[in-house]
């Protein structure tokens, strides 16, 4: 995606190829810099983040969108409870997750929409 806009935008205003690549490689750093940051901050907890988000998306749409999520009055505080949750909504949704499963749908729930420590 960053490269798409990277060379969309080199493109139309016409950049010789040496700013473009001091720009390219500008933008590559910022965005390797937030991820880094987004990692870190979270990274008590383990687990395949865009596995996670994968698993959601082919089997947790059903029932509820991500507005459960965010709620104000949502149910989940704990980690704990967010991994119960995602196992029982498992169960409701007739999927056997695995532990690592789990642990990776745990994982994107928390680093999208929860932030528990
Ligand atoms: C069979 C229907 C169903 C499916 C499929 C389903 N859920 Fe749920 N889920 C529910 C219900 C019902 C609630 C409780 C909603 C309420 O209290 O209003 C809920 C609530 C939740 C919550 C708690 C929201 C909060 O208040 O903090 C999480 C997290 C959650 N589901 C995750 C998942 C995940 C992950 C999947 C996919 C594995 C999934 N759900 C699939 C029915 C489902």
């Amino acid at each position: 995606m960053i490269g798409l806009t990277v060379r969309g935008q080199g493109r139309s205003v016409g950049r010789s190829i040496v700013d473009f690549g001091a720009e390219a490689m500008k933008r590559i750093l910022f965005a390797a810099l937030g991820a880094w940051l987004v990692a870190n901050a979270y990274a008590a907890v383990p687990g395949d983040e865009a596995h996670g988000q994968r698993l959601l998306q082919a089997n947790c749409t059903g029932c509820h969108d991500s507005s459960v999520y965010t709620r104000p009055n949502r149910m989940i505080h704990s980690l704990d409870e967010l991994k119960h949750q995602v196992e029982g909504c498992g169960h409701a949704a007739k999927k056997e997750f695995s532990s690592t499963e789990v642990q990776d749908l745990v994982k994107h729930l928390n680093d999208r929409y929860y932030h528990i420590q």
